[in-house]
């Protein structure tokens, strides 16, 4: 008997609710036999603020945490003042659940074009610190809308955050090709740069087969564009790694194919995994959605709950897929069946 596991779904807005359903399908697909899904719908995001104001209602949000993990397809809509959503839905769940890894791996496929010109092998991955940092909201304004108004964002960094978050870079670098690169503006946030680079440097002494470097943020995104196959795990902070990931993305051919997680390593509570894409209004509808990245998501989630094989499954029919069709104009449903049917 293969144990049952409870998905929370949160399609979201725009096409978000096109691709996830190809995300679950692959879930299905690739775990035949080793797991089976329920799965509890969630209407959460912009139509469901425009429709009655509600963000993250506590009581779904307890519901959300009883389960084993969360699909969560696109939030976002134009008509919404930037913020709301952000911090009452996404950052809410990342807080909340102590999501304190985000993982965002970044892989240039055989059949995309990299807008680099001699691109290499691409294939990294970067662990951005999921709740500290200049996202913790600790800050505020006062003599707001007057000449002397003053606005603060306080970045927070606990060793207690930092040290759990480059353990897990350490542990993942070792499933990889032990290589760790910290990313940080030490020279000029002195502070927290300074005790990132001491825990690292403490933790690395414990895994003496992985090396460390270390990068300033500015020379990172130079890096990632004239040599990125020196790169194999990236570890930084929130905000860096919010612009880094953006980079990668773009790098590797377009954030049409990254998906990525947003991990309570320590498995209290659900991990959540999604597309990096946006909800994508212009194109929202027409059934043209790429859902690939949705389906690399069910990949992190199934290799977040211990199915590395399944995992291994999907992440092979998406390659093949590419490689091949990656080139042609598709449908979602289309691009759907066909990696669907390599699985
Ligand atoms: C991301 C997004 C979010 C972030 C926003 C929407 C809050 O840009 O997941 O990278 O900044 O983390
Ligand atoms: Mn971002």
């Amino acid at each position: 008997m293969s144990k049952t596991y409870t998905i929370a779904v949160i399609p979201g807005d725009g096409i978000g609710k096109e691709v996830t359903p190809w995300a679950q399908a692959a879930l299905e697909k690739a775990a035949e036999g080793e797991a089976a899904f329920t799965y509890e719908h969630f209407d959460l995001g912009a139509e469901r603020y425009l429709r009655d104001g509600a963000i993250l209602p506590e009581e779904e949000e307890e519901r959300i945490k009883a389960t084993d993990a969360i699909l969560l397809g696109a939030v976002g809509d134009p008509r919404i003042k930037a913020g709301i959503l952000e911090r009452g839905l996404l950052l809410k769940l990342r807080f909340d659940l102590d999501q304190y890894v985000n993982l965002r791996p970044s892989k240039l496929y055989k059949g995309v074009t990299s807008p680099l010109a001699n691109p290499g092998d691409i294939d990294f991955v970067v662990v951005r610190e999921g709740t500290e940092g200049l996202y913790c909201g600790a800050g505020g304004a006062v003599r707001r809308d007057t000449p002397a108004e003053v606005a603060t964002e306080v970045s927070i960094n606990t060793a207690y955050g930092v040290e759990r978050v480059v353990r897990y870079a350490f542990q993942l670098a070792m499933k990889r090709r032990k290589h760790i690169t910290l990313v940080h503006k030490k020279n000029v946030l002195v502070n927290a740069g300074d005790m990132w680079q001491r825990i690292v440097d403490r933790v690395g002494k414990e895994y003496p087969e992985v090396t460390h470097d270390y990068s300033h943020i500015d020379a990172a995104t130079i890096y990632l564009v004239s040599d990125p196959s020196r790169f194999d795990v990236i570890l930084t902070d929130n905000l860096f790694g919010d612009i880094l990931t953006d980079e990668a993305g773009a790098v590797v051919g377009g954030v049409g194919y990254s998906a990525s997680g947003c991990i309570n390593a320590s498995n209290e509570y659900p991990s959540m995994f999604e597309p990096i894409h946006g909800s994508a209004p212009d194109i929202a509808g027409k059934g043209i959605a790429n859902p690939t990245a949705a389906i690399l998501s069910a990949a992190m989630l199934l290799r977040h709950l211990g199915f590395d094989e399944a995992a291994a499954k999907i992440d092979a029919a998406v390659e093949a897929d590419i490689e091949e069709l990656g080139s042609t104009q598709r449908s979602t449903e289309q691009v759907g069946k066909d990696i669907l049917a390599r699985i």
